[in-house]
């Protein structure tokens, strides 16, 4: 079935709106949990009127700080520790730090890039076939709302730093948007063990994957890039890092409630793709 024949989020979620944990950040602060509720209401509108447009979210002064103090502090680490791709990709989509942006307005830049992809507005974690067969689409899900402001180098949860200063500019390459497809269509035609591997495959490359560049290891995954704690432990001495091998990859497990302990580096995109090419070959035929 192609997502033409579908409503944009059929089966995503139900309609019951997302709750906090009692470890959350943001748990004890009702200001914040009413906030996430309206924006999680706009985005199932979306759901319910395939046709609408994302929905714009009027970001107040200190949502916008959050941004401003994140997206400083993440330019800083990028210079030494993004690659390439993400660079040239964070200057296509032209992701501003003095503002959150609107999700509606970087799809669009977005779509427009090699990659193709689009970014759909999503009130919380989705099931992960249904994440992940939607790559196969050129489709995200995408959270709007932002991290609480007493935690502002953390999120628990993916929301749009995690987004679009982490995955965002990675979508415009395209080898890694193959990539990311060809794991869709995994997740679509696999059983269960299969989608496990798929999901660990996503794991240790979209979100936690590093690559190898003439000046040293680079982090292409948006939990480092849009994460400042996640990107500086890749770097330090708790981190074990690996070189990516592709069969070793889908045999290792991950936490995602407790720090990334393994990273694998790839030595290319265009590598990461051919592998990916050659592994859904073995188990398509
Ligand atoms: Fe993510």
């Amino acid at each position: 079935m192609s997502l033409d024949d579908q409503s944009p989020h059929d089966g995503v979620l139900d309609d019951t709106l997302p709750v906090l944990d009692l470890d959350h950040p943001g748990a004890s602060d009702p200001a914040y949990r009413a906030r996430r509720l309206q924006i999680a209401r706009a985005a199932q509108q979306f759901r319910r009127d395939p046709d609408g447009a994302v929905p714009e979210v009027e970001y107040v002064e200190e949502e916008h700080a959050v941004w401003r103090e994140v997206a400083a502090v993440l330019r800083e680490l990028h210079q030494e520790r993004a690659c390439e791709a993400y660079r040239l990709g964070r200057d296509r989509l032209a992701l501003p730090t003095d503002h959150i942006p609107q999700l509606g307005e970087i799809s669009r830049r977005l779509a427009a890039t090699e990659g193709g992809f689009r970014l759909w507005p999503v009130e919380g974690l989705v099931l992960p076939r249904i994440f992940l067969t939607h790559l196969e689409q050129g489709v995200m899900h995408a959270t709007q709302y932002i991290r609480h402001p007493s935690r502002p180098f953390f999120t628990p949860e993916p929301d749009i730093i995690h987004v679009l200063l982490g995955h965002a500019p990675m979508f415009a390459d395209a080898d890694f948007a193959a990539f990311s497809r060809l794991v869709g269509k995994g997740a679509r035609l696999a059983d269960d063990d299969h989608l496990e591997h798929m999901s660990r495959l996503y794991w240790f490359t979209v979100e936690f994957g590093l690559v190898e560049e003439a000046g040293g290891i680079k982090a292409f995954g948006a939990g480092l890039l849009g994460g400042v704690e996640d990107l500086e432990r890749a770097y330090s001495d708790e981190a074990e890092v690996k070189p990516f091998v592709l069969e070793e990859v889908i045999e290792t497990g991950y936490d995602y409630e407790h720090p990334q302990p393994t990273y694998f580096v790839i030595p290319s995109f265009a590598e990461l793709r051919r592998q990916m090419e050659r592994f859904m070959g073995t188990w398509m035929d």
